[in-house]
């Protein structure tokens, strides 16, 4: 089935997706990362935040203060992949910063950049609770563990080919 994104949604069709979750107000994170996980470019946009608000009963202001708030949210189109390498001390210990370097090399850009096709962001996160296949990176709700040169290198091939 053919996957319909964000950008190209109605806002009827992000209604929807917004009332599955129930409507309270303590659902919004939930709501504002499943229609984040639908953007070609990781992120929640102005109209997008406003139709939010609006179905939630939300002030606008208080949807982007939440946005803004939390590093998994985005207000600023990434890549469609947000590649998130962990750098807590355990993964640190078993040399994430490594797997960083052969990130940056494979895709042609630093840390905290987006390649120029769009596909991806190279960023860091905290602990994702996989320490023991360290090091690892986070892909949306996808975990990579056990990584090595040759693993990064067949990990940026497979989502290149999706
Ligand atoms: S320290 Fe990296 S997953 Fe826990």
């Amino acid at each position: 089935m053919k996957q319909i994104f964000l950008e190209e949604m109605s806002a009827e069709e992000k209604r929807a997706v917004i009332r599955k979750h129930g409507g309270e107000t303590e659902q919004l994170l939930s709501v504002l990362l499943e229609l984040q996980s639908l953007s070609r470019r990781s992120y929640i946009d102005e109209a997008t935040a406003a139709v939010v608000a609006d179905e939630m009963g939300l002030s606008l202001a208080h949807v982007h203060d939440v946005i803004t708030f939390y590093a998994m949210l985005s207000a600023q189109p990434r890549g469609r992949y947000v590649l998130e390498v962990c750098t807590s001390a355990s993964c640190y210990l078993v040399k994430s910063q490594r797997v960083i370097g052969w990130l940056e090399e494979e895709l042609g850009i630093s840390l905290g950049e987006t390649t120029g096709d769009g596909l991806f962001t190279l960023t860091t996160t905290p602990c994702v609770g996989a320490c023991d296949i360290g090091p690892v990176v986070k892909v949306g709700d996808a975990v990579y563990g056990n990584l090595d040169r040759d693993a990064v290198r067949r990990l940026v091939a497979e989502l290149r080919a999706m």
